[in-house]
């Protein structure tokens, strides 16, 4: 419920950044890692719902949602009541040597969201990229094999082993040397930008031709290779959703030679898409599942999901300490009761709401190229001349100033794409309230065409 000092929609009464927020970039800036990226200067002081305020009143509608995380919106009530409760009783044991019923009731919650839970057993970290490495792990531990196939344009993570999945900026991987061997990246089936003009549900067979008659016959035979690890909506990349039959095929291909195949849900999953995993729309039956971000509403936890018959490494082969904390757990419980209670369906009734009046920005906007994604999970790629499709960035950026001063939150995505991924509990008024605003963010950016 909203309070009498709330709002559901922006309220933007100062210039940005405002007095108090300049205090903070200030002081941000004397202590501060240089290596955060910060596109705009937004500085968060409460969020509540789908609304983030800063320090000087001003408030923001929150379609970034802390990176696709704050699911269930900035500080919901049945959220902040767990974590409170939780933390009042117990807040760390570490899992890995003592046990506590949060780890198997998270576990049991989690498996219960797979084709067959009776199938599957959970490790779990505190970050995406901690999951990534976990799977990438177990995946050669399972197979004694180590070669790793991923994706061109795919995010996995920041640490050394992910970062070597990683293919999305070369900023991200540049001065940090040699990165893990045996790891081959292929192209994504990108239907905007399909070379061969095949559609969003025909782009890529070519690529699965190229695994299977070029890298598997001149760089690593299959029976080499450990994994193949897919985003099924690539998030970093540009909210690029892969076709059904590019995720069944590359099933196949896992179940032929006994690859494992990891799905890294971290972004599109947690009922984003209006299904609890992107994955599920193409109803393959993945290996390992990842998920990190929307599962805790913001509190810091990972999970990977793997099938028992890979999960059988010996105790000490892995661990954590902090990893399925009971106080992030029992956030991610109040997450996923809300979720399942509504929220997912609500992801995908205003996912299509949102479709419905923008899928024609292409031929409403000259610089929009393309509208793409699932659920609330939305792309738009911004183009300077939609026959070239030469990538706009520029534009890209002058949208996301745009909206911002017009207190809408937006992040960027790939090269020249706006991610919109706003908490799932938005409804149809803010939702045209983004709209409208994004709308004249376009506008008045094709005035510098
Ligand atoms: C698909 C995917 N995997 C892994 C990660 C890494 O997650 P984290 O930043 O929590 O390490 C991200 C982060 O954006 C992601 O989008």
């Amino acid at each position: 419920m909203i309070t009498a000092s709330e709002t559901k929609l922006p309220r933007i009464s100062t210039a940005l950044p405002g007095p108090k927020s300049q205090l903070v970039i200030d002081y941000d800036k004397k202590y501060m890692s240089p290596s955060y990226l910060r596109d705009y200067p937004f500085v968060a002081e409460r969020g509540y719902g789908a609304i983030v305020e800063d320090p000087d009143g001003n408030a923001f509608l929150d379609f970034a949602a802390g990176i696709a995380v704050c699911s269930t919106g900035h500080c919901h009530p049945k959220v902040v009541e767990a974590i409170q409760k939780q933390a009042a009783e117990l807040i760390h044991i570490a899992g890995n040597d003592f046990y506590h019923r949060h780890m198997p009731q998270l576990a049991e919650r989690l498996v219960k969201t797979m084709p067959k839970p009776q199938d599957y057993r959970v490790f779990f970290g505190n970050s995406g990229t901690e999951a990534v490495e976990g799977a990438i792990k177990l995946a050669r531990y399972a197979t004694r094999r180590d070669k790793l196939i991923a994706f061109y344009g795919c995010f996995h993570g920041r640490t050394l082993g992910s970062l070597s999945l990683t293919a999305s900026k070369n900023t991200q991987r540049k001065g940090f040397g040699t990165l893990l061997g045996g790891v081959e990246h292929i192209p994504y089936p990108y239907a905007y930008r399909c070379a061969l003009g095949h559609t969003k549900e025909t782009c890529g067979g070519e690529i699965i031709e190229f695994l299977e008659q070029q890298i598997f016959k001149r760089l690593f035979a299959p029976e080499e290779v450990a994994a193949i690890i897919v985003e099924p909506i690539q998030g970093e990349g540009g909210f690029i959703p892969a076709p059904l039959f590019f995720l069944q095929e590359l099933q196949r291909i896992c179940n032929r030679h006994g690859i494992v195949l990891i799905v890294d849900e971290v972004q599109a999953g947690m009922g984003r898409t209006g299904k609890w995993w992107a994955y599920e729309h193409a109803g393959i039956t993945p290996d390992i599942v990842l998920t990190a971000k929307g599962i805790a509403s913001g509190m810091p936890i990972s999970a990977f999901i793997a099938k028992e018959s890979i999960m059988q490494w010996k105790p000490g082969a892995h661990g954590t300490t902090y990893g399925g904390n009971p106080v992030c757990i029992a956030s991610a419980l109040a997450t996923m009761e809300l979720i399942e209670g509504g929220l997912m369906a609500n992801a995908r009734k205003i996912g299509d709401y949102v479709f419905g009046k923008i899928n024609d920005w292409p031929q409403r906007f000259k610089i929009v190229g393309d509208v793409r994604g699932k659920g609330l999970m939305i792309g738009v790629e911004f183009v300077r001349d939609q026959k070239t499709k030469e990538k706009a960035a520029d534009l890209r950026d002058r949208v996301i100033d745009n909206a911002f001063h017009r207190g809408l939150l937006t992040l960027g995505s790939g090269e020249n794409s706006i991610r919109l991924s706003p908490p799932l509990i938005i409804d149809e008024e803010q939702a045209d309230c983004a709209i409208r605003i994004l709308e004249e963010s376009i506008r008045e950016a094709e005035k510098n065409l």
